[in-house]
């Protein structure tokens, strides 16, 4: 197995290179003038069982066209095998057709990435795992919530966890068993022209003395999880903390949190953001599932 770093890594790479002493090849990698991307695989890589890594965060467009001309140019060089590790999979929350004539963006993603010749796709934390059926290849799910929750044990007494929405439901329940305490989660409504969210509690009680711990798969801007902390706040808990596996964290969300109340804000090496935030190295994990 010879490991390929794509132009966007976080240094999973080197970390997956050295954790199973496999052989690293590092993409060469320009940008010409009016912003084409150009790599170039610096090494025969013909007939091997190659695992390229590139994560998408922002900027999503560059990194993701350049994870598909590294995919071909792969091919082309005569890879046996290509397993992408995608740890974090930009165009994943447009999952469906929510109005009239929308492209439906993660299938659009996966059939390329399978056209183009990947067998298997690593990623971590999808927003929803049962779009990844999109990927007519083998597909490997690594979840975060274990080593996140390591971190969070660190910072809070007494935890609950919260989701703030209904999608997040799964991912509360599996972080509160790590945690060992009560989960819950909130309903959250978007209007689907403006974007604007509106969230709401159904009958959660007192969180009087409680740790909150909100926990989504990506902060954004950072209005999801403002709205869920206010909520907490007006239930009395003690402090509010906020887990998004990938932290995106656009126009000013970390500022937002901040001034929200928001004590910690934690997430996962599949996107870095430039504010200083705790960051979970997922790697070890991708690790076990190559
Ligand atoms: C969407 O349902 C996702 O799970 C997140 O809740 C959302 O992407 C968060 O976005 P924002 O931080 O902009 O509210």
């Amino acid at each position: 197995m010879i490991i390929v770093g794509g132009t966007a890594t976080n240094g999973i790479d080197e970390r997956l290179s050295k954790l199973l002493g496999a052989r690293l090849v590092k993409v060469e990698h320009k940008v010409f003038p009016d912003g084409e991307s150009y790599v170039r695989i610096p090494s025969s890589l013909s007939g091997e069982d190659v695992v390229l890594v590139q994560t998408t965060q922002p900027p999503q467009d560059k990194n993701l066209m350049e994870l598909f001309l590294m995919v071909e140019a792969l091919r082309d060089i005569g890879a046996s095998r290509i397993t992408a590790v995608v740890p974090y999979i930009a165009y994943s929350r447009q999952d469906r057709r929510f109005l009239d004539g929308e492209a439906i963006s993660i299938k659009t993603v996966l059939n390329l990435l399978r056209s183009l010749g990947v067998s298997t796709l690593v990623t971590v934390e999808p927003h929803h795992q049962e779009s990844l059926a999109y990927f007519e290849g083998e597909v490997k799910v690594v979840d975060p919530i274990p080593s996140l929750a390591r971190e969070v044990k660190k910072f809070v007494k007494n935890p609950f966890v919260l989701g703030p929405d209904r999608g997040a439901m799964g991912r509360a329940e599996r972080l509160a068993r790590e945690l060992g305490c009560r989960f819950s989660f909130l309903e959250k409504e978007r209007d689907r022209h403006t974007g604007e969210i509106r969230v709401r509690s159904s009958n959660l009680g007192s969180l009087k003395g409680y740790d909150v711990v909100l926990v989504d798969d990506i902060i954004s801007t950072g209005g999801t999880m403002v709205e869920a902390s206010k909520i907490a706040q007006s239930l009395g808990a003690e402090s509010v903390s906020a887990v998004g596996v990938h932290l995106l964290l656009v126009n000013g969300a970390y500022a937002r949190l901040k001034e929200a109340g928001i004590r910690e804000i934690m997430g996962v090496n599949t996107v870095v953001p430039s504010e200083r935030v705790s960051l979970v190295d997922i790697s070890d994990q991708i690790a076990v599932r190559l």
